[in-house]
């Protein structure tokens, strides 16, 4: 069996094998009111149907404020468990794992509202300045991590994913280019990691499921994280108990990149091994053929799939029989599939 169709365990969760949809913001939210639409369930049930081993919702804001765009999923209120609930009936009922993926855009959020970060510089010059947070903001915005984190488990998710990449809300605090506070969640690295590190402790108080973490390896700029910290950062996150390190970058400020097939591989080989992590490898990794040869040169655990998934839902399908295997068909198709 390709290594690609083998399970893997999390804690007390399998998926049936290394594919996992990759969260993507699918600006839906017709009423903006960060409820699941028809359209989300077609959306991520049929990546199931399409034997998915792990299907991970897009950033899902934790506070109305940390939303990208008012038509963003959310998990602000209670409320939006009972939609959440249904999609996790769905989904498992095709066999598929499943993930939330936790968010606050901080600074890149483009509201009408007020906009928070760590530090008042905005992302570019036609963005909005925001406003610095208060320990109080601070200490709200932790707390909504925790709120979010209980509706996850009351909604039926596997696995909770922190998104701390692409330059939202804690990877302001991460990066020293948007990170300029004199307290203590800036200045050194162990500092800027601060607001990560109590996130994922009060997570834990109300979470002992899986827990992933993706971060943004590489910042594309001389100024910013070196991958020396992004090591340091994998082995605190160890350290917490993180269960895997879902490698991307960029996004923390305006950089020009260059992507390439498995452009973003390398640095999480190297995150993998240096912090004796499991990672998940993401970024142009289209084929069977590309995501084994990761996989058993042990340069990641799990594959994530963004785009390819989105031009085919049947995309784990496609990838086994380039790779002369044959996935367990959906039962409804077993007359079919093969
Ligand atoms: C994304 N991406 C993304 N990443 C993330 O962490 N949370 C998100 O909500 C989104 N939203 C999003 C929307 C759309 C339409 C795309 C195309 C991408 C990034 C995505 O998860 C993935 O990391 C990249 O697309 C690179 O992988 P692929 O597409 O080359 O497989």
């Amino acid at each position: 069996m390709p290594k690609l169709f083998e399970p893997i365990n999390f804690k007390n969760v399998t998926l049936k094998n290394r594919i996992t949809m990759s969260p993507m913001c699918m600006y839906s939210c017709t009423a903006q009111d960060g409820k699941l639409t028809p359209f989300h369930f077609t959306h991520y049930v049929s990546r199931a149907v399409g034997q998915t081993g792990l299907v991970m919702t897009e950033a899902t804001a934790v506070l109305p404020e940390g939303r990208i765009s008012p038509e963003d999923l959310g998990i602000w209120e209670d409320e939006h468990t009972s939609g959440l609930k249904e999609l996790n009936r769905e989904l498992h009922s095709y066999g598929s794992a499943t993930a939330i993926q936790l968010a606050h855009a901080g600074r890149k959020a483009r509201l009408d509202s007020k906009i928070y970060a760590p530090s008042a510089i905005p992302f570019n010059e036609s963005s909005d300045t925001p406003e610095e947070m208060s320990s109080e903001d601070i200490k709200r915005t932790i707390v909504a991590f925790k709120d979010a984190a209980r509706r996850s488990k009351e909604s039926g998710f596997d696995i909770i994913e922190i998104h701390a990449a692409h330059g939202y809300l804690i990877n302001q605090f991460l990066s020293p280019l948007t990170n300029k506070r004199s307290d203590e969640y800036g200045g050194s690295r162990e500092n800027r990691y601060r607001f990560l590190s109590q996130i994922i402790d009060t997570i834990q108080t109300v979470w002992d499921g899986p827990l992933f973490v993706r971060i943004s390896t590489d910042e594309y700029s001389e100024a910013g994280n070196s991958l020396e910290d992004m090591i340091y950062f994998a082995e605190q996150l160890n350290h917490q108990g993180v269960d895997l390190i879902d490698c991307s970058s960029g996004g923390v400020v305006p950089a020009s990149i260059n992507p390439y097939p498995g452009y973003q591989v390398k640095r999480c080989e190297a995150i993998k091994h240096k912090a004796s992590i499991s990672t998940g490898a993401v970024g142009l990794i289209t084929s069977g053929i590309q995501a084994e040869e990761i996989l058993q040169n042990d340069r990641a655990d799990l594959v994530f799939i963004g785009r390819s998934l989105l031009r085919n839902p049947y995309w784990a399908k496609a990838a086994a029989e380039e790779l002369g295997y044959s996935p367990e068909a959906p039962k409804q198709y077993e007359r079919g599939w093969n």
